[in-house]
């Protein structure tokens, strides 16, 4: 038996929106519903949207397009899909260190994304409770117990690994048919809060009204780096997920409806939080604890913020979930296609090791908030950096190089069948020179910048 068919042994998605669903799940998730609106706040809002609108066209596209066509040729775990994608093109088999560095990347976000993600669990119930409370001060309780912190990390990655572990269909599949809809109602809900806030003129002014005096090289780095992460891109979640695809499925405009929704829901996020930050006097700028101090003041404040609040919690949770599942897949799509343990196994180990790792991240907020794992950076921001930074871009950069240099070109038509010849040249364009030079540039200044 050839070894492509041996080693498929996942199944695939039913129906030609699963695919849809459980990419827009991967893409959308703490990266725009927490991220994007505090890097818009803090970046002069307007002119980052544009920039990152930029970045998702000219680089994230392209490369999602690569990570799928790779994936789906092989029905395989990234690092299978390389090595076979290598094989066939009669290239090194070196390139499936791409597919290695993307599980560790994986495992690295999947250990801090826990952690968050189990905050927001957290204030889902804090937010139903919390009249008369201090939010600054209740944020610093949240934070400064190692035992709250780490009882809510294990909550978030127990969830995750059992639907990693009950499967393609049975688990992913199913969940995120359920889980994407209700995030959109509950999105739609919390913009239309935002509309009848009062601040809704303001915060729609402060995201498209573009303000280049605010700009500078660091805010595309930002705005790049932002792009990478909120599409999943550079460490195999799309691929694994490509890897499921049905063949009749069209690639590229696939690729172009995951992106529009991820970007769309990032924009609806910022109309969701801003109005309400306006309303309430509240600084855009405040950073990462845009949502769980500055946010969580206005439900404090807020008529049915009691219950508005747990709403936008529940929101930011589900989001969480869709996607950590998919970091966690490639790892054990790879073990578990090897033989090597059972599905369920592989996912219990993969969760064990990155629940560990992120026993760092919660202390790094209270008893090792003194502790540098890397120069000037804390636990958390040394996995945030050494994944985000060094490892997504890297990774990014080699599949463009890849598929765009070196990938058999019979089997990039295969995969992308009839295409209007425009579009393939295009795309062929920019997977060639645009994103591997723009990945660069992110690469060398996160390192020697
Ligand atoms: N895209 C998700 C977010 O915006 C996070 C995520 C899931 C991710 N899979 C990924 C990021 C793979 C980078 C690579 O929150």
């Amino acid at each position: 038996m050839d070894t492509l068919s041996k080693l498929k042994s996942h199944g695939s998605w039913v129906g030609r929106w699963t695919f849809i669903l459980a990419a827009t799940g991967s893409a959308v998730g703490l990266g725009n519903i927490w991220g994007f609106p505090y890097k818009a706040g803090t970046n002069g809002g307007g002119a980052f949207v544009l920039i990152y609108l930029l970045c998702i066209l000219a680089i994230g596209i392209p490369i999602m397009i690569s990570e799928i066509i790779i994936g789906r040729r092989s029905g395989n775990s990234p690092i299978n899909a390389m090595r076979l994608a290598a094989r066939d093109s009669n290239t090194t088999s070196m390139w499936q260190l791409v597919g290695w560095s993307g599980i560790i990347a994986g495992i690295l976000i999947l250990s801090f994304y826990s952690v968050i993600a189990g905050i927001c669990l957290n204030y889902i119930f804090l937010a139903a409770a919390s009249g008369g409370v201090d939010s600054a001060e209740q944020f610093g309780n949240v934070t400064s117990s190692p035992i709250n912190l780490l009882t809510w990390h294990t909550i978030f990655m127990l969830i995750t690994c059992s639907v990693v572990s009950a499967g393609i269909h049975a688990g992913i599949g199913r969940v995120v048919k359920v889980l994407m809809p209700m995030l959109g109602i509950l999105l739609i809900f919390m913009v239309i809060n935002g509309i009848l806030s009062g601040g809704f003129m303001q915060a729609f002014a402060f995201l498209f009204a573009p303000d280049f005096s605010e700009v500078d090289s660091n805010t595309f780095l930002s705005a790049m780096g932002q792009a990478f992460f909120s599409l999943s891109l550079g460490m195999g979640s799309i691929m694994a997920y490509g890897a499921y695809m049905p063949k009749e499925q069209k690639i590229i405009s696939t690729s172009f409806t995951v992106a529009s929704l991820d970007t769309l829901v990032a924009i609806f996020a910022g109309l969701a939080i801003f109005p309400i930050i306006f309303a309430f006097g509240l600084e855009p700028n405040s950073g990462p604890g845009l949502v769980f101090e500055s946010l969580q003041t206005a439900f404090i404040e807020m008529d049915y913020g009691q219950i508005i609040g747990p709403i936008f919690f529940i929101l930011l949770s589900i989001a969480a979930l869709s996607s950590s599942i998919s970091l966690l897949e490639p790892g054990v799509a790879f073990i578990s296609e090897e033989g090597l343990l059972s599905r369920k196994n592989a996912a219990i180990l993969i969760s064990l090791v990155a629940w560990f790792l992120g026993i760092g991240t919660a202390l790094s907020f209270n008893i090792w908030s003194d502790f540098n794992l890397t120069p000037g950076r804390n636990f958390l921001d040394s996995m945030d950096f050494i994944a985000n930074q060094i490892l997504l871009p890297l990774g990014g950069m080699f599949i463009a190089i890849f598929v765009g240099w070196f990938m058999d070109k019979n089997l990039i038509k295969e995969e992308l069948g009839n295409v209007n010849p425009v579009l393939f040249g295009l795309w062929k364009f920019f997977v060639r020179f645009i994103a591997p030079l723009a990945v660069a540039v992110i690469f060398y200044n996160a390192i020697f910048g």
